[in-house]
């Protein structure tokens, strides 16, 4: 296949060889965050966009803000999180363990990442529906907007941005145990975040966050479904989960593509790009190029998937990484101790129509 195919009807280049996508991900001054955005028209922009989100920024702003924010998001504080992730996790699996038939997406995968961010940024449960509200108009934004639900997007981005503005002020004079209150206090150089960039972090969490991670533990559930022999493999040998989610990562990527803008004339593949394209590289083809990955197609919990690129690479490496992989190898670990098999009640599994996530509609189990 050609190195750089054109996808119509946007325009946009997309680059699927491993050693391409990896050189971009890797060439941050020639291939900016930056243009994807300045495409879009601003009433089709999230809430708290004033300021741009982290994943938006090029160097050296992007440096600032993400050493900022690192410190509030180390691996230790992640790594705190496991007992309350297995209490959740506990919680969502008894309550359909004793049904018939039940439905994955709605009663296990969306849930987990939705409570846990909630709570990392000290949401309390009386505001958990509002929050799914928010976050889910958020990240279907531009859909609902094309379907003519502006309104609906403007209410939940006001709501959002009044409610967290509030949460932010008041952790400002009062500083709790909560994400918010340690993205206020972090400082690199005398600089701290201000509160438009709070409210903006959060955001980006949410649209970040949740879908992918949700797609994650969905197409972990899907694979082991069409797998059963991994799945007797995993529960007769749990520390198998981590390699599991590893290759789920690689073979079935949450997040298909990302994207960049050219600033300036260059080669890639030795095909031309010119400055000004948006070029999307596909992490889901990388991860699947035979010349990095043998036998591709294959899925194998036991090979080698170092470099897989479903977290990007590099200077915008996915922050909530070690969140992701947290929740995901709980909720298995859970799932398995409690589940003698998985079978799909329906053959085909219905995938969401989007073209950068990749996750199950729905998944219904008998
Ligand atoms: C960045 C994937 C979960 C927060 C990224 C990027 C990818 C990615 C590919 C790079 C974007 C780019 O280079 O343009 C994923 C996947 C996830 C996941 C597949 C789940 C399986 C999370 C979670 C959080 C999170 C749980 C936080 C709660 C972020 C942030 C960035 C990011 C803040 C921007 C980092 C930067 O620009 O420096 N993610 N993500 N992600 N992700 Fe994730």
């Amino acid at each position: 296949a050609s190195a750089v195919c054109k996808l119509m009807p946007t325009g946009f280049l997309s680059v699927g060889r491993y050693q391409d996508v990896l050189s971009l991900l890797q060439n941050s001054k020639h291939f900016s965050n930056t243009g994807y955005t300045a495409s879009i028209p601003p009433e089709l922009r999230s809430p708290g966009s004033a300021s741009a989100s982290i994943v938006q920024m090029d160097p050296p702003r992007h440096g600032k803000l993400r050493g900022l924010v690192t410190k509030a998001f180390t691996p230790r504080t992640i790594a705190q999180l496991e007992p309350r992730i297995r209490q959740i996790s506990h919680e969502l699996v008894e309550a359909v363990a004793g049904q018939r038939e039940c439905e994955l997406v709605q009663d296990i995968t969306v849930p987990l990442p939705m409570i846990v961010i909630a709570e990392l940024l000290g949401v309390g449960p009386e505001r958990r529906r509002d929050f799914k509200r928010w976050s889910d108009d958020s990240v279907s934004s531009l859909s609902l907007i094309k379907a003519g639900n502006v309104a609906q997007v403007k209410k939940s981005a006001q709501e959002f941005a009044h409610y967290f503005s509030g949460e932010i002020e008041l952790r400002r004079r009062e500083p709790k145990e909560d994400l918010i209150s340690l993205l206020m206090q972090a400082e690199v150089e005398g600089a701290q975040l201000t509160s438009e960039e709070v409210l903006r972090f959060i955001n980006t969490l949410l649209i970040a966050g949740n879908e992918t991670t949700t797609s994650l533990i969905g197409n972990t559930l899907v694979t082991l479904t069409n797998h059963p022999e991994v799945f007797e493999e995993v529960r007769a040998n749990p520390s198998l989960i981590p390699q599991l989610v590893e290759e789920v990562l690689r073979y079935e990527s949450p997040a298909q593509c990302i994207f960049r803008q050219t600033t300036t004339d260059l080669e890639v593949g030795g095909e031309h790009l010119p400055q000004g394209s948006i070029v999307l590289p596909l992490l889901a083809s990388a991860n699947r190029d035979e010349s990095r990955f043998p036998d591709p197609d294959r899925f194998d919990i036991h090979r080698d998937t170092q470099g897989h690129l479903a977290f990007g690479k590099d200077i915008h490496f996915c922050l909530g990484a070690p969140l992701a992989r947290l929740e995901a190898k709980v909720m298995l670990e859970v799932m398995l101790s409690r589940w003698k098999g998985l079978q799909r009640v329906e053959p085909e599994v219905a995938w969401t129509s989007s073209f950068f996530i990749r996750s199950p509609e729905r998944l219904r189990l008998l």
